[in-house]
Formats: C-alpha cells, structure tokens, sequence
C-alpha cells in the first residue's frame, strides 16, 4: 500500500490504521477541542484544515456549540468518509465545505483555526506556505491549533526513532510496515521545525506557539493573534 495515498487503500483503511502510527492520536484531539472551548466558547466560526475523515470534528462541534464549521480537504475519498461520519452525528448542517485548498488572502475571519496531522505530510516549503495561509485566516483575538509530526528538540532523533520503531512492533505492526514507515521519514512524512513554525507565525502576526502537548515526536501547538497589533506590525 501507498502510505499517504488518501485516495487510495492508504485513505480507505487510515482510520483503522491512525492510532497505530500517531502516539496521542485521540488525547491530541481532546485536548485541541478542550483548548479551543476554553478560549473561544462563543465561536461562530471554525475553520479545520486537512479535515480527513473526520475524527477530529464530533469532539469540536460539543465544544463551540454555537460555531459553523469551514472544512478543507483536498482528497475526494477522505471528504467522502467525513460526510459520513457528520451525517451519522447530525451535523452536516453546521459544516460546510471551503475550497479544496487554502488561498493566502488575509480573510483573519475565523476566531479558531484547526488543522491536525497535516503539516507533517507537506515538504517544508509546502508547510511554510499552509501556515502562512492558516494564519491568515485567524481573526484577532482568535487561536491557531497545530498538530504535527516533528523531530525538534527532546527526546533527539536517535532514541524517539527508537522508541518509535519499538512501539510499533509493540502494537502489532509486520516489520515490513515498520521499514516503509522509517524509510517514509523526509520523502513522504516532514518534521515540522519548531523554529520554523514560530518564524512563520510570528511574521503572520500571531504570538509564538507555546508547546500543549508531545508525545513522542507528535506535538500540539497553540497560537494566538493579538486583538489589536501594533501599527505597522504584520502585514495582512
Ligand atoms: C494525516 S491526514 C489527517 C486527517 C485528520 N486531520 C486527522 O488528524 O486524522 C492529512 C490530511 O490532510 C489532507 N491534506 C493534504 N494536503 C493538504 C493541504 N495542502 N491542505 C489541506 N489538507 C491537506 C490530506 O488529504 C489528508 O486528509
């Protein structure tokens, strides 16, 4: 199987496969959702990027009970999934499908900005111009929350990789997956540089992430947009 072929087996099978590959995976989503409740409880809008099939939504549309929700998903079959599982919770009509990708136009209209897992699957030029993008689209006052893949800082790479392989063998993994998913690092899932992603967003105008969660290589970062920014700060 293709990994990362969201419209193929790979996106067929991700949710029965996730939880295996990404450590957190659930607390990732819980603790995003619980983040976005205790900032902005009175959201109206919500913008999720790479939205997948859908895992991350039930867990946000409870906690901004009065938020409609802008999805971003640029694969047919993930956006097939996703539809499913809002329609089985009795949410599609709070959803409702943006453009297949991002523009860069300063619409600074959402008060939340999600995207989760998605940043890690961009080369870093694709990451830097998505974040430019994301931020754009966070109104002041508003929060971006990021989750991604990234080898910055503790534990270094040579102990998480090894921890990481172990614990793939520990939940069952066949070692052949074990090998496409090591030889995958930097040709098909990118770290996401810590020091990169503060550069962009504070360029975008939004406060520097401060760090909610790591598992592993797996983080949760929050950023803010001031509500007001000083004359001449960051651009539109
Ligand atoms: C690893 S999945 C994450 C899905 C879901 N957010 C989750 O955490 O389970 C990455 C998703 O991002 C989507 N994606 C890829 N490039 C994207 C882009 N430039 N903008 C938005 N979504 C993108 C893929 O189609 C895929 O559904």
């Amino acid at each position: 199987m293709a990994l990362l072929d969201f419209d193929g087996d790979y996106g067929r099978t991700y949710n029965a496969r996730i939880r295996r590959l990404i450590p957190a995976y659930d607390a990732i989503f819980e603790l995003a959702a619980a983040t976005a409740a205790a900032l902005q409880p009175q959201a109206q809008r919500v913008l999720v990027v790479g939205a997948g099939t859908g895992t991350e939504l039930p867990a946000l549309l409870e906690a901004l009970p009065q938020a409609t929700f802008t999805l971003v998903e640029p694969s047919e079959q993930m956006r097939g999934f996703c539809s499913d599982l809002l329609a089985g919770i009795g949410a599609t009509a709070r959803v409702a499908w943006g453009p297949d990708h991002l523009d860069a136009a300063a619409h600074r209209a959402f008060e939340v900005v999600i995207s989760h897992n998605v940043m890690h699957v961009l080369a870093p030029a694709a990451q830097e111009q998505l974040l430019r993008q994301m931020a754009a689209h966070v109104a002041p006052g508003g929060c971006l929350l990021l989750s991604s893949y990234s080898e910055s800082g503790p534990p270094g790479l040579d102990l998480g990789l090894a921890i990481g392989r172990t614990r793939f063998a520990a939940l069952g993994m066949d070692s052949a997956t074990i090998e496409a998913v090591m030889a995958s690092r930097n040709s098909k899932v990118f770290s996401m540089d810590a020091e990169r992603l503060e550069q962009q967003l504070t360029k975008a105008g939004l406060e520097p992430p401060i760090q909610l969660l790591q598992a592993l290589f797996n983080h949760l970062w929050l950023s803010r947009r001031l509500v007001r920014e000083c004359e001449g700060g960051a651009d539109a």
